[in-house]
């Protein structure tokens, strides 16, 4: 188990920290009478791992989904940078430079593994529409697919790239996910249960192309069920429960806290201790 970094950060619900990239206010989602999101406030620092955890149905994805602009919340305000992100469709929140994986990963099976990769750059091509219309065109192609192969290196699935997406295993599959976020060159990075249904082998490499992002200077959010990876590579842990934030902190303290125990007790995934 890591060593505990020093925070100076006091470990309570809400607590406001020193340089926060990301900043939530009253953010709140009901679905008829379920409330999914009641968050009063959150800080997420700049440059840690901050792992997301909190029994099925508590609500983390539904904050991801409020956050990167895939769903609206009846209230609330939340801030990259400072700069509100209230209303913005989630394809500009990914230019802002947030962007997320989904739980069940959504890559294109009948597009290749390389394609799949340019069509998360494509956001920026557009930017440079009329700078290709003057003849930049090739060049921005080919600089994106330069970047993409790189990366796809780097993740281990440079053989594939011409593969179907939909050849690729369950891991390979959450590795080409985050891959593919990391083409707009984000400042935060929040992923959704991205080792849920990886063999431990390729966990392992997935956790260290998570901490190696932390360590080029991204901040990444990430949900979590299995309480080893989050001891193992969380910088600082927000416990979610019925939509609340009901703990945060260092991850010794979180996993000893008793409000979060008890949110797992008769929790099927029981993996916390
Ligand atoms: N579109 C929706 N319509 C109705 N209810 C929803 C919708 N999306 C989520 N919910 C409900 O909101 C609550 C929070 O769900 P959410 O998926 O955010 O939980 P989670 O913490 O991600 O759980 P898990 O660990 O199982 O992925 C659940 O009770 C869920 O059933
Ligand atoms: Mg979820």
């Amino acid at each position: 188990m890591a060593a505990e970094r020093p925070t100076g950060i006091a470990a309570e619900p809400g607590v406001v920290k020193p340089d926060p990239i990301l900043r939530i206010d009253g953010l709140r989602r009901t679905f008829g009478g379920l409330t999914a999101v009641q968050i009063d406030h959150l800080d997420i620092q700049r440059g840690t791992i901050t792992s997301l955890i909190g029994p099925n149905g508590a609500g983390k994805t539904t904050l991801f989904n409020l956050l990167t602009g895939f769903d609206r919340p009846q209230e609330g305000d939340w801030r990259l940078n400072g700069g509100p992100l209230v209303g913005i469709p989630s394809y500009r929140v990914a230019r802002k430079g947030m962007v997320r994986t989904f739980q069940l990963t959504k890559s294109l099976a009948r597009l290749t593994v390389l394609e799949n990769m340019l069509v998360a750059a494509k956001d920026q091509v557009g930017e440079s529409f009329w700078g290709a219309l003057a003849g930049r065109w090739r060049g921005i192609e080919s600089a994106n697919e330069q970047k993409a192969r790189a990366s796809l290196e780097r993740f281990g699935l440079g053989h594939m790239a011409g593969e179907y997406a939909g050849s690729l295993s369950g891991g390979q599959r959450k590795l080409l996910e985050m891959a593919r976020a990391l083409m707009v060159e984000p400042e935060l990075v929040m992923l959704d249960e991205p080792t849920a249904g990886v063999n431990p082998a390729l966990t392992q490499s997935l956790l260290g192309h998570i901490t190696g992002l932390r360590d080029m200077g991204m901040s990444v959010v990430f949900i979590e069920h299995d309480m080893d990876v989050v001891q193992e590579i969380s910088d600082w842990v927000v416990c979610m429960s019925q939509g609340r934030v009901i703990a945060e902190g260092p991850p010794l303290t979180v996993a000893r806290d008793k409000a979060v125990i008890d949110a797992y007790l008769g929790e099927h995934h029981g993996t916390i201790g």
